[in-house]
């Protein structure tokens, strides 16, 4: 991937956790300054969430798990709304601290905070209906977002799902940032890892309406290998083509080229 996050993974990690110490403890914070992205983001995965509970055979709604949590925007705005309860994960403890606080009234839906690296994370066995894990996993090696994302899939209910929000490059290479130590990868490069932490990857939408100039944002509805949840849904959206942004694995396979042009 590069020599910093292979060859001195905990310099990577080091400089990955100094580089958000820095940072304030507010949404322009999470979002590098792009707080006013928040709205369409929150919005997007809003949709995408809808169209998970009208498949046939839906997560439950009892638990979920927000991985990179930060101050806790999308368990605040989107996962709140959904369930029951929400857990958060965040290596940082000043947003954790600042998480309690900006939940305000929705506080009463949180459950645990943890405050660990997710390299380092193991979620409950079968816990949660659902694990969101956005804008995050650049700050984990490759080997290591294979061996949490294997983690996450045993922290996993019946029908439960990871969905991944995550930039994409279009350059079609790994794309470092030393400023953050974070690294930006391709399509192809997530889901040979996705493959790896034996998870099929049942649905692929683009995040519209984000000021060009940004990584290209994708949603991915993961699920473990050989189970038949969300079956349905990956009938109804291979009917669904990369015009608007949406594409079903099959399609994706069927069609790569066609997926990495439009990224
Ligand atoms: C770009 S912010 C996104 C926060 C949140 N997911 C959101 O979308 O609002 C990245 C977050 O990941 C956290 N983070 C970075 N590296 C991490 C790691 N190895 N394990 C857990 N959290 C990490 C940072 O502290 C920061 O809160």
């Amino acid at each position: 991937m590069s020599e910093v996050t292979d060859s001195n993974p905990s310099l990577f990690y080091q400089n990955g956790a100094n580089y958000w110490s820095e940072i304030p403890a507010t949404l322009d914070g999470m979002l590098g300054g792009f707080a006013n992205i928040s709205l369409t983001d929150i919005k997007g995965s809003k949709l995408l969430l809808k169209q998970l509970f009208n498949s046939k055979k839906p997560p439950g709604r009892t638990c979920a798990l927000d991985c990179g949590a930060g101050i806790g925007r999308i368990t605040k705005f989107l996962l709140t709304d959904f369930f029951e309860t929400v857990d958060l994960v965040e290596q940082n403890a000043t947003f954790i601290e600042q998480a309690k606080r900006y939940m305000g009234h929705k506080s009463n839906k949180v459950g645990c905070y943890y405050t660990v690296g997710l390299q380092d994370f193991e979620p409950e066995s079968h816990k949660y209906d659902l694990i969101w894990i956005q804008w995050v996993v650049g700050h984990l090696t490759n080997e290591d977002l294979m061996e949490f994302l294997k983690r996450c899939r045993n922290g996993l209910k019946e029908n439960g799902v990871i969905i991944l929000k995550e930039n994409i490059t279009s350059s079609n290479e790994v794309e470092l940032d030393r400023n953050d130590s974070s690294v930006t990868r391709p399509m192809y490069l997530l889901r040979e890892i996705i493959k790896k932490a034996d998870l099929e990857c049942y649905r692929v939408t683009k995040q519209h309406d984000f000021p060009k100039g940004l990584y290209s944002v994708y949603m991915f509805i993961l699920k473990p290998k050989m189970s038949e949840i969300c079956d349905e849904l990956v009938c109804q959206e291979a009917e669904q083509t990369c015009d608007n942004g949406t594409i079903s694995e099959q399609a994706a396979l069927d069609n790569s080229e066609e997926v990495h042009k439009s990224l």
